[in-house]
């Protein structure tokens, strides 16, 4: 074998192995990519709508009092089960006005209990208070409550609900 030939075989081979290792280096950084930037690019391709609920009817509703109700939150995965119920605490005033504000305190979503006697929202976890507005007064949590926009639909209350966290301000 002419030393030409030996030459031109180590070239090809060279090539061969370098069009396998940049198709191969391709195929795995396709592997990792596909599932990063479909990560990424999922919770805003597959935006949950937010859902208008029915959650009682209006004259169900004791005036001047805070009602908690119960509904399924905007995003349920199928899998959730009960973990996709979600509540507000609903109040009819005169003139059928309603009042909505999420169950979650605004410091770090914990429950908060209406306490009627006191008229107060109360956090169990950090102490966070609010008054009936839903404005704070007392602990660490950095606004008011949250508010559901509501509307009254053949006499039924409906509230509209946002996929966790809710974006909707006071
Ligand atoms: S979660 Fe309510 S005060 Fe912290």
């Amino acid at each position: 074998m002419s030393e030409k030939t030996k030459t031109s075989e180590e070239c090809s081979r060279r090539q061969f192995f370098t069009h396998i290792s940049i198709t191969l280096g391709s195929l795995a950084a396709l592997m990792v990519g596909i599932p990063i930037v479909g990560s990424v690019l999922a919770p805003i391709v597959n935006k949950p709508k937010p859902i208008w609920r029915p959650v009682g009817e209006l004259r169900s509703f004791t005036l001047d009092e805070y009602v908690k109700v119960n509904f399924v939150d905007a995003s349920p995965l199928p899998w959730a089960g009960i973990t996709a119920e979600t509540a507000a605490w609903v109040r009819r005033s005169k003139n059928d006005e309603l009042t909505v504000f999420s169950v979650n305190c605004a410091h770090l979503g914990c429950p908060v209990r209406w306490v009627s006697g006191a008229k107060l929202f109360m956090c169990p976890c950090h102490g966070g208070v609010y008054y009936s507005d839903g404005t704070v007064a007392a602990g660490p949590p950095p606004r008011g409550l949250y508010s559901y926009p509501v509307r009254i639909k053949d006499g039924q209350v409906e509230i509209k609900t946002s996929p966790i966290p809710i974006t909707t301000v006071l």
